[in-house]
């Protein structure tokens, strides 16, 4: 890896104005440096080449598909292709900067024990097709931070990033009622923009049905708090990980039917 383009990042990430509503982000344009972005998204995988046993369908709909960090799918793009790991290895080394970035609304939401545990890095790639959206719902609990980085998405095609605000909660839900929540804040996803949350219990988000011809391809990138390893493998993917033992407020699966919703969409 070239320093050079990893301590663009940084800087990019060091110069970006912190969000604190509806919840802790960042939004970065231009995120890669140009050259690398481009041959970033010429290396990914389309949707019809995603194909065995790596795959990750979630929704019956079947308008995404991913593979995770863990599969051999890919480690084989990782050890060809010298631009996707140049970037993949900038993920994982952006860490400190986006902690020392996110410090104080850190000390905010995650209990005291866990503010400065080691975390795990992982990453997905997706691939989206026409007619993929998703309702509002909280990622994963044990994810510390989020990082959705998109090479490419055909513009003013749907495919809007929506956060949701919460007014403050006993019990947050994962997938909550749609009157519960208020849309805060629109994003048009650009190719080579990235949004880095903090992964706090009302960290609500939603994607627009997308209607681009074009692929849209996704990086998700996320540090995750010490959880068990099988939580990693693909049968626990669906099942989700419902500990909540980072943060300060409790969260739960309020609606079984909203969830399989948002499962089936
Ligand atoms: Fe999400």
């Amino acid at each position: 890896m070239t320093l050079n383009n990893l301590n663009k990042v940084i800087d990019k990430i060091k110069s970006a104005k912190l969000e604190t509503q509806p919840f802790p982000h960042l939004l970065i344009k231009d995120f890669i440096p140009r050259s690398l972005f481009l041959n970033f998204a010429d290396a990914l995988p389309n949707y019809n080449d995603l194909n065995g046993e790596n795959v990750f369908t979630q929704s019956k709909s079947e308008t995404k598909k991913s593979i995770f960090y863990e599969s051999d799918l890919f480690k084989e793009i990782y050890s060809k292709n010298k631009h996707f790991k140049e970037v993949i290895l900038i993920f994982k080394k952006i860490e400190k900067s986006i902690n020392e970035k996110f410090g104080v609304e850190i000390n905010k939401y995650i209990k005291k024990e866990f503010t400065s545990s080691k975390t795990n890095f992982s990453c997905s790639l997706s691939s989206c097709i026409k007619k993929y959206k998703k309702s509002a719902h909280l990622d994963r609990r044990e994810h510390k931070f989020h990082i959705l980085y998109y090479p490419q998405i055909q513009k003013n095609n749907g495919g809007n990033l929506c956060l949701w605000k919460s007014n403050k909660k006993k019990i947050y839900d994962v997938f909550p009622s749609k009157d519960k929540i208020n849309l805060t804040k629109k994003i048009l996803p650009l190719p080579n923009s990235c949004v880095i949350t903090l992964n706090t219990p009302f960290s609500y988000h939603s994607v627009t049905k997308y209607l681009g011809k074009k692929e849209r391809k996704y990086v998700y990138a996320v540090y995750d708090f010490p959880s068990l390893k099988n939580n990693y493998e693909i049968k626990q993917r669906k099942k989700g990980n419902n500990q909540n033992i980072y943060w300060n407020s409790p969260v739960k699966v309020l609606s079984k039917r909203r969830m399989l919703k948002f499962i089936n969409e």
